[in-house]
């Protein structure tokens, strides 16, 4: 069975649904599934994991949230992390995923496998959510 876990930062609550869609894919297609806050967040939730998403809105000026995720992500700069599967997801007011693209490099040069990235303008559609769940099964495979 595979390990994925899933950490985000929302305060509205627009992440936090994306963070439950794929959350349901992935126990659907049979992962034992951690998913948390990034305040409540180790990095051994990562490090142990088999895959891995990690979500955040855009803020502070089109860039992930600057005071928890920021400083979590940060962590991983100068870990071995193996070609990881990561999906990354979140929700924008008004920068059509910029903060999302430029996200997406830095953890390639991290050294994760960006399968793939999701940022929704505000709360999700129902396209969105499925493209979520979907997200979630692959992290289980
Ligand atoms: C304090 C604050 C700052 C924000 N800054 C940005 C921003 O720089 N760029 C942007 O596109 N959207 C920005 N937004 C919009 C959020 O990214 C958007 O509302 C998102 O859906 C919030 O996610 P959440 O509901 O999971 O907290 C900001 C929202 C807030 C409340």
């Amino acid at each position: 069975m595979k390990k994925v876990s899933i950490i985000y930062w929302s305060n509205g609550g627009n992440v936090e649904v994306l963070a439950n869609a794929i959350t349901e894919g992935a126990k659907e297609a049979g992962a034992e599934v951690l998913i948390k806050h990034v305040a409540d967040a180790k990095i051994s939730d990562i490090t142990e994991a088999d895959s891995v998403a990690l979500g955040s809105p855009s803020m502070d000026n089109n860039r992930i949230e600057q005071k928890e995720m920021e400083p979590f992500v940060n962590e991983f700069k100068l870990l071995p992390n193996g070609n990881k599967k990561l999906v990354l997801f979140g929700s924008y007011g008004w920068d059509n995923g910029a903060f999302m693209q430029e996200w997406s490099n830095r953890m390639k040069d991290y050294d994760f496998d960006v399968i793939g990235e999701l940022a929704v303008k505000e709360s999700p559609d129902q396209d969105e959510l499925d493209l979520a769940k979907e997200f979630g099964r692959k992290l289980a495979e």
